[in-house]
């Protein structure tokens, strides 16, 4: 089967890096990440990569410029082999320069056509039951050219299960896997995230140190797929477990200087199963001390938008400055909305990276340690 693993723009690299890793060979296409595989591929990859969003399934792609179009193409796919007479069938839909627009139109017209399709093969003149497992079926239209996919996964990729309380703006998980992966840090090395909050970065830099798969603690929408083995994932979640490290000894460091949002990243810790793994402090950044020796440090300082003024962001670039300039010996990572960073943390960054936080628009700054 043509799988793609949907991600978010900026990251594509990282996660194209992931699949050749798991031995696939992706090919990258306009921000979508395309791999082949059966089911027990969408098991492994849905468990193991750190970065995507979703992992679906190319059912069918066509041009179309018109709804009657839309509903012949849809109509010829073998909807049979993949949803049973009792699938309860959600349809999106996304259209993008395209003729045809309307998503709702785009989307209610994708759903006859299955049904109708279904319920020929199926015998069936009244409504089918809906009352089985979900099938979730993405409409993409772009410059007139559609693809459908069907949805592995379900919830996001992001939402690994382990997280049990938020903290005030929280990078969703698999950006902050990804911030970790887009510097140089390996489980030898030290990792400072001193603006932890509810730990996101130590924890997914925890789960990354002692190999455990991001999706071990939760359930996929193709485990519940009429013709697939239950099994399948249990197995592939068994050999996960098998791979652990769990004699790693890390140094992840994560302090913040809320007292409550250190409590809180500990839950969390908790939660993934990986509060050994990281020593946690109440810590303002300026009483931070960073020890003479090489590492890596990722900051997530908070942004202005969202939990204060901008102001308080030059402030506390400029704090970050003062502080970790003069250590040359550690590579420092900042992910910040403020654009201007550079200006006030007082050097220009080595690289800088686009990235969104959610709809919010970031610079990953980059500032290389100095061997
Ligand atoms: C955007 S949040 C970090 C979110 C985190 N990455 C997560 O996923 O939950 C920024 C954090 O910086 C902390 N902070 C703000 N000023 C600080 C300072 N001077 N020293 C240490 N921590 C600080 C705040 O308490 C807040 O938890």
């Amino acid at each position: 089967m043509k799988l793609v693993a949907n991600v978010a723009s900026g990251i594509e690299s990282v996660s194209k890096k992931e699949l050749i890793n798991l031995g696939y060979q992706p090919k990258v296409d306009n921000g979508r990440i395309y791999f082949d595989g059966d089911y027990e591929d969408i098991a492994k990859t849905n468990l193991w990569l750190r970065s995507v969003d979703r992992i679906q399934i190319v059912l069918a792609n066509f041009k179309v410029l018109s709804f009657e179009e839309l509903f012949d193409h849809i109509y010829e796919i073998s909807w049979e082999e993949i949803i049973p007479i009792n699938g309860k069938i959600i349809v999106n839909a996304r259209s993008k320069l395209s003729k045809i627009f309307s998503l709702s139109d785009i989307q209610s017209i994708s759903k006859k056509a299955i049904i109708k399709k279904l319920q020929t093969i199926y015998h069936r003149q009244s409504h089918l039951p809906e009352t089985g497992a979900e099938y979730r079926i993405n409409v993409r239209l772009e410059k007139n050219l559609a693809e459908v996919w069907l949805d592995t996964t379900g919830d996001s990729l992001f939402k690994r299960g382990y997280r049990i309380e938020k903290g005030t703006a929280p990078l969703k998980e698999n950006l902050a896997a990804s911030l970790i992966m887009l510097t140089n840090w390996n489980a030898e090395m030290p990792l400072i995230d001193p603006m932890t909050g509810s730990g996101t970065i130590a924890i997914e830099a925890a789960l990354i140190g002692a190999n455990i798969a991001p999706g071990l603690k939760r359930d996929f929408l193709f485990n519940h797929f009429a013709y697939v083995n239950s099994k399948l994932l249990e197995n592939q979640k068994n050999a996960a477990k098998e791979v652990i490290n769990r004699k790693v000894n890390l140094n992840i460091f994560a302090s913040d200087i809320n007292q409550n949002m250190i409590e809180i990243s500990q839950n969390n810790a908790h939660g993934a199963g990986i509060f050994n793994l990281i020593h946690f402090k109440q810590l303002a950044l300026r009483d931070l001390n960073v020890p003479n020796e090489s590492g890596v440090i990722i900051i997530n300082p908070p942004y202005g938008e969202r939990m204060g003024e901008s102001k308080q962001a030059h402030l506390i670039a400029k704090e970050i400055g003062n502080k970790f300039i003069p250590l040359t010996k550690w590579s420092k990572y900042i992910i910040t909305s403020d654009l201007d960073f550079e200006e006030f943390y007082g050097m220009k960054a080595t690289k800088k990276r686009k990235l969104f936080n959610g709809a919010i628009r970031t610079d990953y700054f980059q500032f290389w340690a100095k061997n």
